[in-house]
């Protein structure tokens, strides 16, 4: 049977139909996060060759009392757009005595009220607002959730930022500034350029799963949208492409075929591809001069290696 959850999102049919049927295929990163995927992605950050997500949770750990320090204030709204779990959250939490308002938005409602009842019950003084939807269509959607004369924090770890191209993150940047207001705060953790072998691994982990994690996509449309995608006839493919200083992840076809989605016909000849995913690696005066139309820079913490960057901004 088919479960259609993807034809209830607005407009998203539409956007995958025209990626795939475009010259050079695509599909929404968002598409990896359902219930199998966000669980693949779990086991990616636990990964060794996936440095990013321990990176982070040090960097934090390192400096967790000047990091709240922006944020500790039960007048401040702390907005987290693709919250998951609220994994990182926690440790903000745990490490302050005066709690903000929680606004955690995500696209997969069911696990964002589980995890919100579950903040509830672990953090009895937080108020927790769960907002349901996509965050890279309609920010300004959230804007009414926010209690009015309270401080915005926006909080955007794991380097989401980076699924970004350069031109979508001006946008989203103005859009958060012109949400956040004068004075508002930014904390958003990002990833960093380094040797690119090391990128390399942790795109194409021994094990396996970030493959089956790009490979989740068809199945999911399969399942989701009744296509009809032969797994066993693609595969995955991660590589950094030093021009754009970013990976690129790639569903290839291993041989000549045709694919049927909702009514259309999609021709593969061997070796073409579906792009699924750009994560782009910035040096830090890169990112600053990306940022400083909008932002003011407060403070930046990275770990001993510059593999991962977090920074606190304040909207100009
Ligand atoms: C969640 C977008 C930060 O780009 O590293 C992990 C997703 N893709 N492995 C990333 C991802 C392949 C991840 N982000």
């Amino acid at each position: 049977m088919l479960q259609n959850q993807l034809l209830k999102e607005p407009g998203l049919q539409e956007e995958i139909l025209e990626g795939l049927l475009s010259e050079t295929k695509r599909l929404p990163s968002k598409l990896f996060y359902d219930e199998r995927g966000s669980k693949l992605f779990d086991l990616i950050c636990m990964l060794d060759e996936y440095y990013l997500t321990r990176t982070e949770i040090r960097i934090m750990k390192d400096n967790i009392h000047e990091i709240t320090s922006f944020i500790e204030n039960p007048k401040t709204a702390l907005i987290e757009p693709g919250s998951g779990s609220s994994i990182k959250t926690r440790l903000l939490f745990d490490n302050m005595k005066e709690l903000p308002v929680y606004v955690p938005l995500d696209i997969s409602e069911e696990h964002l009220l589980k995890t919100a009842e579950t903040l509830k019950r672990n953090y009895p003084g937080l108020k927790v607002i769960p907002i349901a939807g996509d965050y890279t269509k309609d920010f300004e959607a959230f804007t009414g959730a926010v209690p009015q004369d309270f401080k915005k924090v926006l909080y955007y770890p794991g380097s989401s930022i980076g699924n970004f191209t350069h031109r979508e993150l001006q946008h989203f940047l103005k859009i958060v500034a012109q949400f956040l207001g004068h004075g508002g705060g930014f904390l958003v953790g990002v990833d960093l350029k380094k040797d690119p072998s090391i990128l390399h691994s942790a795109y194409n982990d021994r094990e396996n799963i970030t493959a089956r994690f790009n490979l989740n996509i068809l199945e999911r449309l399969n399942r989701e949208f009744g296509s009809d995608f032969e797994i066993q006839n693609f595969s995955h493919k991660a590589v950094y492409n030093h021009l754009k200083d970013r990976i690129e992840m790639y569903l290839v076809s291993s041989l000549v075929q045709t694919v049927h989605i909702a009514g259309h016909k999609i021709f593969f000849a061997r070796g073409d591809k579906i792009l699924t995913e750009y994560s782009y690696k910035y040096n830090p005066a890169e990112f600053e001069r990306l940022t400083h139309e909008c932002f003011r820079k407060e403070s930046l913490w990275t770990d001993e290696n510059n593999y991962f960057g977090i920074w606190y901004f304040t909207v100009r």
